[in-house]
């Protein structure tokens, strides 16, 4: 009988990891992109982080902050690598609000490369206004805060997929259902892949040759999502190669240790009958 209570306890409990975690009504799972930075051994594509960064600076910061990264961290090992140069003169392309001076005022000045990327609006209740009410998240760690699919099991294997997240959502703007056609609130579009209803705020971001990439990638809508997303997974796990090569040399220590004390108990178990 307790031997049943047990496992019944064991099953519920299995039962309630596998549970989808909470997702937003009738929310769609994200598009499945294989990044190269997924898996065990997966890297960031340099390439495609520089990419990225301009699809940000160029688009994105006209709405977005992203208050957990510095200009200079461009330049980190692990990151898009851009030369020290780069960033100064991406800092220098900021304006930047400092102060207060001797005189008690805030001023603005040319950022450096020790400062944030900005917010461009200067309180929330301005980004709001200019959106139609709808505030535009810090996109710092927007990969590591919406997940893409849902299941313990399925994160396990395959990560959150929060880059496939907003991979999704640059790439999912439809005509709404003829049956919520009507309902369609003021100012907003209809995007299933949403984490907050199918009505969101932000019009549609992206067209086709918005940017033009200087390594003369053709910048289509989903060349630039795919590139801006994979640039937001390294602005939220800057030191994500480090861990994968720190966690593999980790693992290569294990396994020799685990030889050595294998060989040692053989041996002096040897002539112990
Ligand atoms: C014109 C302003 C504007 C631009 C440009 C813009 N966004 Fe947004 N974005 C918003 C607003 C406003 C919201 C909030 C929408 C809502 O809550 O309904 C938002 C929401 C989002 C979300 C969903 C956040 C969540 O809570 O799940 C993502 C992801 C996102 N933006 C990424 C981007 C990326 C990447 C770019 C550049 C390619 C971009 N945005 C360009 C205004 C903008």
């Amino acid at each position: 009988m307790k031997l049943l209570n047990t496992l019944g306890i064991a099953i519920a409990g299995l039962m309630l990891l596998a549970a989808p975690v909470s997702a937003a009504e009738g929310q769609m799972p994200s598009k499945d992109i294989g990044f190269s930075f997924e898996g065990a051994f997966g890297k960031f594509d340099r390439g495609q982080l520089q990419r990225g960064y301009k699809v940000y600076k160029e688009v994105c910061a006209a709405c977005h902050s992203m208050h957990y990264v510095s200009f200079r961290n461009l330049s980190d090992k692990g990151g898009p690598e851009f030369t020290e140069e780069q960033v100064k003169a991406v800092a220098a392309t900021f304006t930047m609000q400092d102060g207060p001076n001797d005189a008690g005022d805030m001023f603005e000045r040319p950022g450096l490369p020790s400062d944030k990327f900005p917010s461009p609006f200067a309180n929330e209740q301005a980004a709001r206004s200019a959106n139609g009410g709808a505030y535009p998240p810090d996109l710092s760690l927007i990969t590591k805060f919406r997940p893409g699919w849902f299941g313990t099991f399925n994160q396990l294997i395959n990560g959150i997929g929060g880059p496939n997240y907003v991979y999704s959502v640059l790439t999912g703007y439809e005509d709404p259902p003829a049956e919520l056609a009507a309902e369609a609130p003021e100012g907003k579009s209809y995007n299933p892949y949403f984490a907050n209803g199918h009505w969101i705020g932000m019009p549609m971001p992206l067209s086709d040759d918005q940017v033009t990439f200087d390594d003369g990638t053709k910048a289509t809508v989903d060349q630039m999502a795919k590139d801006v997303s994979a640039f937001l997974a390294w602005t939220a796990e800057p030191k994500m190669e480090e861990r994968k090569r720190t966690g593999f040399m980790v693992m290569i220590y294990l396994g020799v240790l685990a030889l050595l004390l294998y060989l040692v108990k053989k041996k002096i178990w040897a002539n112990a009958h």
